[in-house]
């Protein structure tokens, strides 16, 4: 069944959404490589192509469901970083948005009874668990870290061994 036109718009506003986390995550990993952080900017530089990846999924299902894409401007990110521990709280704050951004198209979904969308939509729901789980102990082990620079460096070597998912993971 083609997607409706309410569901069409929401899902085209989530596209933008992701591309914008992509953005963001783009200019926290500018930030942290400037910070002397190469791998927290690795990171974040890997979750920007994940962000990427999540737009995509989003992309394909409108596509696969007969709907149409309409690409609209990507936001400035807009973010004033200070400290790593300000990079990953600006991180943080911008997965809970992302997380009620997906929340509000299960219950759309839900509304119109477009069950079609709930296995996508239940991937995202989980994705966001880890999401926010992953990126609130980092913050809360920056925290522990304060100003121990030995401790941050320790912290910036250990987020550099990350590696890339094809899944957007
Ligand atoms: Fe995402
Ligand atoms: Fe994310």
């Amino acid at each position: 069944m083609p997607i409706s036109t309410s569901l069409e718009a929401a899902y085209n506003e989530q596209i933008n959404l992701e591309m914008a986390s992509s953005y963001a995550y783009l200019q926290m990993a500018a930030f942290l490589d400037e910070e002397n952080l190469p791998g927290m900017s690795s990171w974040m530089r890997m979750q920007a192509e994940e962000e990427r990846v999540h737009a995509l999924k989003f992309f394909d299902f409108v596509l696969e469901r007969e709907g149409h894409v309409e690409l609209t401007s990507i936001a400035s990110p807009g973010l004033s970083l200070s400290t790593a521990l300000s990079a990953f709280e600006a991180s943080l704050g911008h997965e809970r948005k992302v997380t009620a951004a997906i929340n509000d198209l299960y219950a759309l979904a839900t509304d119109e009874r477009d069950f079609a969308s709930y296995p996508l939509l239940n991937w995202f729901v989980e994705e966001q668990i880890e999401e926010e789980s992953t990126v609130g102990l980092i913050v809360e082990q920056l925290k522990m870290i304060g100003d121990d620079r030995t401790a941050l460096l320790m912290l910036d070597r250990e987020l550099g061994a990350r590696q890339p998912s094809a899944e957007g993971e």
